[in-house]
């Protein structure tokens, strides 16, 4: 049985939804997992970890500055275990921008840690426009527009792969 840690950086709550479906597939395979906000509170000890998985969502073109942090002071500890990370956007609902070596702020998001995780997924996130408030709304319809997405103000539409999202569980269970 391995300690696993699922830290993760969410605004509207589907990144943690993502990590409570892979920490459902871990504990099922025997591991203990903590699932850990990556926020301003008090800072998350990696150390005590046996495998590390960080997971933080995209909002207008960026992961977190508090992602980058955690990451960039606990190079070492991540780099002496198994380890993954993971993207959420919604560009990742496009095939062709979907994969860790497709999806443009993964590849970006890499060129600006210290760290290479040996373990990468992109998920396509949610859109819940009745959620935001009307500058956030407004700006992802127009987003959503250019890009040939749903416009309606009043959708809630998930994008998400949930069989990926288990496929990832097992791989980080397995790791
Ligand atoms: C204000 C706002 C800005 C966003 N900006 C982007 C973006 O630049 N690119 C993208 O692919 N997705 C963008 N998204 C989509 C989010 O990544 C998606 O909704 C994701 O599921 C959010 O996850 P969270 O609830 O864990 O924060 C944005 C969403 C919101 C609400």
């Amino acid at each position: 049985m391995a300690k696993v840690l699922i830290a993760y950086s969410t605004v509207d709550g589907h990144t943690l939804s993502i990590c409570e479906r892979i920490a459902g597939i871990v504990r099922g395979e025997g591991h203990e997992v903590t699932l850990a906000a990556i926020d301003d509170g008090p800072a998350i000890d990696l150390g005590e970890f046996d495998k590390i998985v960080i997971g933080a969502s995209i909002r207008y073109g960026k992961h977190r500055p508090q992602v980058v942090d955690l990451i960039n002071s606990n190079k070492e500890i991540l780099e002496s275990r198994p380890s993954a990370f993971f993207s959420v956007n919604v560009v990742a609902r496009k095939p062709e921008k979907n994969t860790p070596e497709t999806n443009p702020y993964l590849q970006k998001f890499l060129k600006q840690i210290a760290w290479q995780p040996q373990n990468l997924a992109v998920f396509a996130g949610k859109i819940d426009y009745p959620r935001y408030d009307f500058w956030d709304r407004t700006a992802i319809r127009f987003i959503m527009w250019m890009t040939k997405g749903p416009t309606d103000p009043t959708a809630v539409v998930e994008f998400t792969d949930w069989n990926k999202v288990d496929e990832f569980g097992r791989k980080i269970a397995r790791l």
